[in-house]
């Protein structure tokens, strides 16, 4: 008897707890029928805290949330689509909001060539967002991300909404990169490799500080992990062939920068610490707005953001050619909305 109540008080209670829990972790995917957001959103239907995984694309979310929808963990799974007013549905109450809606690039291009398709995908679905989640984490993956950042921000501000904590660009992958790239070169487990990469997420705004690895290296090993960390995108672009860029690295990426956001504000965890692409003061002064660093995370979003530590002289110039590249990616970006 004292073993059945028991059993049904602690039953009570954490049913009691799932529905207070559920409306913070209702995490929406917009852009989730492509191919970043299947995978990202198969990844996040394992995530321990995600108790509604919603779906938005402007096509195919009814059959991927169908589908993801019969793995047997415990969140729910709805699928939207612009009819029957389906991203406001997908969008409400939500914690988090992660978006890789938009073009991929193709051989040749670069980043800064999807702006004029990318620039008003994200601008549309920052108004949605200001109007039925502005209180949510807003995580960038779309391209260009060095001017979509600024116009997700843009947007939020002039409907009064903008929270500098909550909207980070996703440059996760540039450090998962870094990570594997470095390791096969000196033979380690990548696990125990971790590179810091500031600046922005395009060529040369991509700036990995080897320096602070602990690892030694050649000039030669410095100039072409260099290289390979900036241009990692282009060789899936080219492997490809014309029909996309990195998607499954990229929904591991984002995958993880989703589950340190949720660790952050509704797991409790301390000291989550992640690079992220976010309002900064680290170049402020030089008139870059925005910038990767490693940002601690915390229960409102963005609790601390590091500088860039001690840098070799090699990674000075590295960061005198990305400030002027991020400067022009922001300002195009700001200029868009206003
Ligand atoms: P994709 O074409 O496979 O998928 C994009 C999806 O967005 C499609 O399903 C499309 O229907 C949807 N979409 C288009 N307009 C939309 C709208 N208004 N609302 C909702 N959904 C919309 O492309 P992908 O390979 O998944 O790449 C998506 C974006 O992510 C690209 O811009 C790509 O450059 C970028 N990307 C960024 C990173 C990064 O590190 N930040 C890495 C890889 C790719
Ligand atoms: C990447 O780094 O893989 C993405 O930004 C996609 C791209 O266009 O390279």
């Amino acid at each position: 008897m004292f073993a059945t109540s028991r059993l049904f008080t602690s039953v009570a209670a954490k049913r009691a707890f799932s529905t207070s829990a559920s409306n913070l972790s209702k995490v929406a995917v917009l852009g989730a029928a492509g191919g970043i957001g299947q995978p990202l959103s198969l990844l996040l239907k394992e995530n321990k805290h995600v108790t509604h995984l919603s779906l938005y694309d402007i096509v195919n979310t009814p059959g991927v949330a169908a589908d993801i929808g019969h793995i047997n963990t415990n969140s729910k799974v709805t699928g939207h689509t612009p009819e029957n007013d389906g991203l406001k549905a997908a969008l409400e109450n939500a914690h988090v909001v992660v978006i890789p809606a938009g073009v991929p690039r193709k051989p040749g291009m670069t980043r800064d060539d999807l702006f004029n398709t990318n620039a008003s995908i994200v601008r549309d679905l920052a108004t949605a967002a200001a109007k039925y989640c502005p209180d949510a984490h807003f995580l960038i993956i779309s391209n260009p991300v060095n001017s979509t950042v600024p116009i997700f921000a843009e947007t939020l501000k002039k409907a009064g909404v903008f929270n500098p904590k909550r909207l980070y660009g996703v440059t996760t992958l540039d450090v998962v990169r870094a990570s594997r790239f470095v390791a096969e070169v000196k033979n380690l487990d990548p696990k125990d490799v971790k590179v810091t990469v500031v600046g922005g997420h395009s060529g040369v705004t991509i700036v990995p500080l080897l320096s602070q690895t602990g690892i030694e290296f050649t000039k030669e090993e410095l100039d072409s992990l260099t290289h390979r960390i900036q241009f990692g995108g282009d060789e899936v672009v080219q492997a490809k062939n014309g029909t996309g860029s990195a998607t499954l690295s990229m929904a591991y990426a984002g995958a993880r920068m989703a589950n340190s956001v949720l660790e952050a504000t509704v797991g409790g965890k301390k000291g989550v610490v992640e690079p992220s692409f976010v309002q900064s003061d680290v170049f402020a002064k030089e008139g870059v707005e925005y910038f990767s660093t490693n940002i601690e995370l915390g229960p409102e979003g963005v609790e601390k953001i590091n500088g860039l530590g001690e840098i070799s002289d090699y990674e000075k110039e590295l960061i005198a050619k990305a400030v002027p590249e991020l400067k022009k990616n922001i300002v195009k970006g700001n200029a868009f909305v206003q």
